[in-house]
């Protein structure tokens, strides 16, 4: 195994006060989104809208990892440069979704399972070799009446542990994202248990497979209250429960914890953040930072919307978005700001 390749690339991804941009949607989720920005939903379009993003000027400034889908991996801009060449010179990891989406679990209705282990090791020497040096997989564990349940839990956690443990063989990082879903009524116990349970069960299953904690990086869910849940929690609430139950779970050899932003929205995602940083700051075993999909592109996004005229207002706002996430792993972020 690489070890020494693992932690200098894990340790970069931690740079800082910067964090993560996850812009890897899968052609369906991208295209969703698309649809709801009233962006026409083309393989063009898809690549000018990741164009826009990676020619952002200055981003390495406050992003030290972007994690790509395949699609984007071979894409470039209008000149030809390859996407990840601008992102390797401008002190951006490159990163990629390795996972292939989730399906449903047999015999456990209404949970899921993610696909993509087959043919794992080929295609991450692939990655390897076009510069990928980060991966992501993603689970999903969805809060309901009697669910999670443990089984849903431990085949999930298992097969992170096994995408994991191909990863590191190949000198790839991985990044293991065991999301427990925002969708619910549920509250923010509830969440705290079922995140609590998924993490506990993740680092056994990471044990059990020789998985190196030290070459890895956790992408968590905030502990928060589902969204239709009629008690929402304050900012400090959210803060200190998401802590506290990474405290509880989470080994002091993992060098770095990425948050996802699971659907809050750009502001609550960032103040959240912020605030873990002025409760804890000095007293975390890992680097806590973000790794944020729809809360750094959202706003981007909308004002985007695929015409060209708009491309330079939008890197505004996607670099103004990244850097209060930054300014929020330092504890230094404030509401006037935005
Ligand atoms: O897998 C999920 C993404 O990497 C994070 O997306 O920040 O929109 O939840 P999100």
């Amino acid at each position: 195994m690489k070890t020494q390749e693992l932690i200098t690339t894990a340790k970069a991804m931690m740079a800082g006060s910067k964090g993560l941009l996850a812009m890897d949607e899968s052609t369906a989720t991208c295209n969703k989104r698309f649809a709801e920005a009233g962006i026409p939903q083309t393989i063009e379009y898809r690549r000018a809208y990741r164009e826009m993003i990676v020619t952002t000027p200055n981003l390495g400034n406050v992003l030290s990892g972007a994690i790509l889908f395949d699609e984007t991996i071979y894409q470039g801009t209008n000149d030809g440069v390859l996407f990840i060449d601008i992102l390797k010179k401008a002190g951006i990891v490159p990163g990629i979704k390795v996972d292939e989406g989730t399906i449903d679990l047999a015999g456990f209705p209404g949970e899921k399972i993610t696909k993509g282990l087959d043919g794992l090791p080929e295609r991450l020497a692939k990655y390897y070799e076009l510069g990928a040096r980060f991966a992501k997989w993603r689970a999903v564990i969805t809060i309901g009446e009697n669910i999670p349940s443990r089984g849903c839990i431990e085949a999930n956690t298992h097969l992170l542990a096994r995408y994991a443990a191909m990863c590191q063989e190949a000198g790839i990082v991985p990044i293991v994202e065991p999301e427990v879903l925002m969708d619910g009524s549920h509250t923010l116990q509830r969440c705290f248990d079922v995140t609590r349970n998924t993490l506990h069960e993740l680092f056994d299953q990471l044990y059990a497979q020789n998985v190196d904690l030290n070459g890895l990086i956790l992408k968590p869910n905030m502990v928060v209250p589902g969204l239709d849940c009629p008690m929402q929690a304050s900012i400090d609430e959210v803060a200190e429960a998401t802590v506290t139950c990474l405290l509880q779970t989470v080994p002091a050899a993992v060098p770095g914890v990425a948050f996802l932003s699971g659907g809050q929205s750009p502001q609550l995602a960032t103040a959240h953040l912020n605030a873990m940083h002025v409760k804890y700051k000095g007293k975390l075993p890992w680097a806590l930072t973000f790794s944020f999909a729809r809360a750094i592109q959202q706003p981007a996004m909308d004002l985007w919307k695929g015409k060209d005229e708009n491309i330079a207002a939008a890197q505004k706002l996607l670099y103004q978005r990244a850097s209060l996430d930054d300014a929020a792993r330092r504890g230094e972020y404030k509401p006037e700001m935005e």
